[in-house]
């Protein structure tokens, strides 16, 4: 059994040596391919291999095409509009993803973000706490909860709107269900969205909610650019002199919004919401051990396609 890891953002070595463990004590073979620079090299090493593990590495058609000996895809991580479903099924090839195992990593990175906004970037000035302020969650998955659990330690008010979570299940973590998508982002101080990316929700953050939202909000994005409507967000920004938006993933307008409002906008380099060595264990191991129970028992939980 021979694994591919093809991580262009590769984990941390800690965990490579975890995967390496797990897989060995299977009896199956990790061929490394990290920080690649060139779609090619991925499309080489996937060849003759029977799994691959990913992060946000794209596995398209082309992927599907070059890997004759493919049987199963998992993406270490949570979301997964890297890979293309349709043709993963046409190559016959099971998806899976590692819901969860990343979530307290991102879940920390929203509430350093909102620290270190709150606290003006640690420049000495006045900030302001977050204690008091109404916390708005947009989706209650693994990384809402996670970041629900820690908000309410810093005594913040903590609400949620899930189209597909039931309110009971929300209220039972102690945070407010809303009933609407408005109603969150009119009564929250903060709105962290936790949407994946899909057909339904791509450029769903628009200027109907971002304009709604209450004086002195902020918006923070830990999901995926494509849901922030980026014509939407520069508007707002420009309009609103009392408005922030934090992203851990820099939109396409990044530079136009460092020169409009570099005071009320922040994005980290490369997304790092899931760059931590826990994260990377826990998603890197789970990938592997998926891929031998799968492979060696037919296991088929967390299968998505
Ligand atoms: C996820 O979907 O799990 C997160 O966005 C992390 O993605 P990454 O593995 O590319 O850092």
């Amino acid at each position: 059994m021979k694994i591919l890891v093809a991580t262009e953002k590769p984990f941390a070595a800690i965990a490579v040596e975890g995967i390496k463990k797990a897989a060995s004590e299977a009896g199956a073979d990790i061929v490394m391919l990290e920080k690649y620079t060139d779609k090619n090299q991925l499309l080489t090493a996937v060849r003759d291999v029977d799994a691959l593990i990913v992060r946000s590495d794209i596995v398209d058609k082309a992927v599907f095409d070059a890997a004759r000996s493919l049987k199963i895809v998992v993406r270490a991580g949570a979301g997964y509009d890297n890979i293309d479903l349709a043709a993963a099924t046409a190559a016959g090839v099971c998806v899976m993803n590692t819901p969860g195992q990343n979530a307290n990593a991102v879940a920390e990175l929203v509430i350093g973000m909102l620290i270190y906004a709150f606290r003006n970037r640690f420049n000495g000035t006045s900030g302001k706490e977050l204690k008091g302020k109404t916390l708005g969650l947009h989706a209650f998955g693994n990384v809402g909860r996670n970041v629900a659990r820690i908000a309410k330690g810093l005594g913040m008010n903590v609400v949620a709107y899930d189209a597909f979570c039931p309110k009971e299940v929300i209220e039972k973590e102690g945070v407010k269900a809303v009933d609407s998508v408005e109603e969150l982002f009119s009564g929250s101080d903060i709105v962290s969205l936790h949407i994946p990316a899909t057909e339904q929700t791509r450029g769903s953050i628009n200027h109907s909610l971002m304009d709604i939202m209450p004086k002195g909000a902020t918006l923070v994005n830990t999901a995926r650019k494509e849901v922030i409507n980026e014509h939407d967000l520069i508007e707002w920004l420009t309009a609103r002199a009392d408005v922030q938006y934090l992203a851990d993933i820099q939109p396409l307008c990044h530079e136009q919004l460092l020169q409009l409002c570099p005071d009320r906008y922040f994005a980290t380099p490369k997304k790092m919401g899931a760059q931590t060595a826990e994260a990377n264990i826990n998603a890197g191991i789970a990938a592997a051990r998926q891929i031998i129970d799968y492979l060696k028992n037919g296991n088929e939980r967390f299968r998505l396609n």
